[in-house]
C-alpha cells in the first residue's frame, strides 16, 4: 500500500503515522502558567535528542477551544514560564495518565482534579509528582514553530536535574531497571503496551573480531 499525505485527509495520515511510528514513550508533563496555575498532559510525541547537553524533545499540538484554534496549555505555559517538569508514564498509573489528556480547561489543575501529589521541585517551579518514579526537571531551551500557520510547537528541553527512586534503579549497570519502572508506551489508535521484559544484544565491535582497517 502507497499513503501520500498530499493526496490524505491529515486525519486520516494521523493515523498511519502514529501506527508506524510505535512504540512511543509517554512524557507526563507538567507545567506551572504564569498566572500560578500548574497542568498536567501527556505526550508521545516524545524523545531524547542529545545528551550533551542533556535536551529532550516533547511536540505539542493545538486544539478548538470556543471554535478557535490555540496552542494547548503546556505549550503556553512553556512559552510563558520556560519550565516543565517530564515523568515517565508507567504501567500502574497508566488510567490516571489517560484522563489527564482530557481537554479541560486552563484554570483547572489536572494535578489537583486527578487526587495527584504534587511535591516541590529543586530547580523549577512546576512540581513534580510523588506517584512518579523518575522525573526529569527541565528548562526551555527553544521552541521550534511547525506548519504555516504554525499548529505545533516542537519543544527542545534542558534536563537540569534528574530524580530517580532508589527501587527503580540497578546499580550496577548504573541505569534505571526498566523491568521495576515498568514504563508504558503509546501505540496507533487507542492502543497502549507495557513493557514487562527486555533482552540484551551486545553492541558489535568490528575491532574486537579482528578485522584490519584498510
Ligand atoms: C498517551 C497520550 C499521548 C499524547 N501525545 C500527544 C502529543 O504528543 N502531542 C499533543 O499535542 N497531544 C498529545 N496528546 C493529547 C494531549 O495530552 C491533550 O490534548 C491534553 O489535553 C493537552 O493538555 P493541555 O492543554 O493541558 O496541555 C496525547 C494524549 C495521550 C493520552
Amino acid at each position: 500500500l502507497i499513503f501520500d499525505p498530499e493526496l490524505m485527509q491529515a486525519r486520516d495520515f494521523y493515523r498511519v503515522m502514529l501506527s508506524a511510528i510505535v512504540p512511543r514513550p509517554i512524557a507526563w508533563v507538567t507545567t506551572r502558567s504564569a498566572a500560578g496555575i500548574d497542568n498536567l498532559a501527556p505526550f508521545s510525541f516524545f524523545n531524547g535528542v542529545t545528551s550533551r547537553p542533556p535536551t529532550i524533545s516533547i511536540s505539542v499540538g493545538s486544539r478548538k477551544w470556543e471554535e478557535a484554534l490555540q496552542f494547548k496549555d503546556t505549550l503556553r505555559n512553556i512559552e510563558e514560564t520556560h519550565e516543565f517538569v517530564v515523568h515517565s508514564a508507567t504501567e500502574s498509573l497508566a488510567e490516571l495518565v489517560n484522563r489527564s489528556s482530557e481537554e479541560f480547561p486552563p484554570q483547572v489543575s489536572e494535578i489537583e482534579m486527578l487526587g495527584l501529589e504534587p511535591v516541590p521541585s529543586d530547580r523549577v517551579k512546576p512540581p513534580r509528582l510523588k506517584a512518579c518514579p523518575v522525573a526529569l526537571e527541565c528548562v526551555l531551551d527553544q521552541v521550534v514553530y511547525i506548519g504555516d500557520p504554525p499548529l505545533t510547537g516542537l519543544v527542545l528541553g534542558r534536563i537540569v536535574l534528574a530524580h530517580v527512586e532508589e527501587s527503580v534503579w540497578d546499580p550496577e549497570s548504573r541505569s534505571i531497571d526498566v523491568t521495576k519502572l515498568r514504563p508504558v508506551a503509546r501505540l496507533g489508535g487507542q492502543l497502549w503496551a507495557p513493557v514487562r521484559e527486555a533482552f540484551r544484544q551486545e553492541r558489535p565491535d568490528w575491532k574486537a573480531k579482528g578485522f584490519q582497517a584498510e
